[in-house]
């Protein structure tokens, strides 16, 4: 596996992580097809690319639209010979406890609408040519959270673990025709997304610069996950003990958003 010539769709490329990875992996020499609604943004990245003699390509798309996502993948199929891989890294985030969100249903449908339908959409496009190619790679992006019992986080967290599913699903059927899956399991990382939590200001975070490296360890080695060993750990204990782990962890994390609120206001 290596990341030079190979031609990578990045998803959620005008931002945050995917951004700093869209850089990473042009310096080692692959080809950047990059995608995200807002258009000048993801020029003002392409620029950037070019001027260090990168490669990248811009698909400016709301891939929470079916006629935008066929018309983007349509387009990268025509434009490039071949698909290496794909990374599904564009997401929303939504920080509401359950009990405020009684009557906005449409929290779980937006969250599962980008973060998990237009991956699998976007997934299901480019597959055919990575399969007719004889091998491809999809690293989808998730999260630390769904590994742990967070929460406040449920719409966004229940959109991530049936993006995982999805990738456990994608590797045991097609694993042995050449499809590598990844999936990519971030700590909180300082982006436009966390910022949007103002109590999360003092919280210690990965920078996107570190994060990205995760992406380009992904694509570099192919394994089935990339994440932390707090990650490994806290998975392992809510399989074993799930109702145990998920009740007594959860007055250490309403403490800890307690002093972390503290923090913000003073
Ligand atoms: N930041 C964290 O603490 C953290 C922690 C764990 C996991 N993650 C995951 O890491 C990934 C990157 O997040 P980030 O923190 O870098 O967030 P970010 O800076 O907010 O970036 C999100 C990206 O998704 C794109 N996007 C959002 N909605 C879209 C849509 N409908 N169609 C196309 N593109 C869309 C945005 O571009 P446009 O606005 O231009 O469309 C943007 O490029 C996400 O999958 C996130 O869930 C982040």
């Amino acid at each position: 596996m290596s990341v030079s010539g190979k031609t990578i769709v990045l998803t959620g490329s005008s931002s945050g992580i995917g951004e700093q990875a869209a850089y990473q992996l042009a310096r080692k020499g692959a080809r950047l097809c990059l995608v995200a609604r807002r258009e000048d943004e993801l020029k003002r990245v392409q620029q950037a690319i070019i001027a260090e003699g990168g490669k990248a390509w811009v698909y400016p798309a709301d891939l929470t639209d079916e006629a935008g996502l066929q018309s983007v993948a349509d387009r990268i199929l025509a434009e490039h010979d071949r698909v290496d891989v794909l990374v599904n890294n564009a997401a929303r985030s939504i920080r509401r406890p359950i009990s405020q969100a009684l009557d906005r249903l449409h929290d779980y449908q937006r969250t599962m609408n980008i973060n998990y339908v237009a991956a699998v959409g976007l997934t299901l496009k480019l597959l055919p040519r990575m399969l007719a190619q004889g091998r491809g790679q999809v690293v989808n992006i998730s999260t630390l959270s769904s590994q742990v019992p967070i929460p406040l986080f449920s719409a966004y967290l229940a959109s991530k673990t049936a993006l995982e599913s999805f990738s456990r699903s994608l590797l045991a059927e097609m694993g042995d025709q050449g499809i590598d899956v990844t999936v990519v399991y971030y700590p909180m990382v300082r982006t436009p997304m966390s910022s949007q939590t103002s109590i999360y200001k003092h919280m210690p975070m990965m920078t996107p610069d570190k994060a990205a490296g995760w992406i380009v360890k992904a694509v570099d080695e192919g394994p089935a996950r990339v994440g932390s060993l707090m990650g490994t750990a806290g998975s392992i204990a809510l399989a074993a003990l799930p109702g145990p782990v998920t009740r007594y962890t959860q007055p250490l994390f309403r403490l800890m958003d307690k002093k972390l609120g503290q923090k913000a206001r003073q």
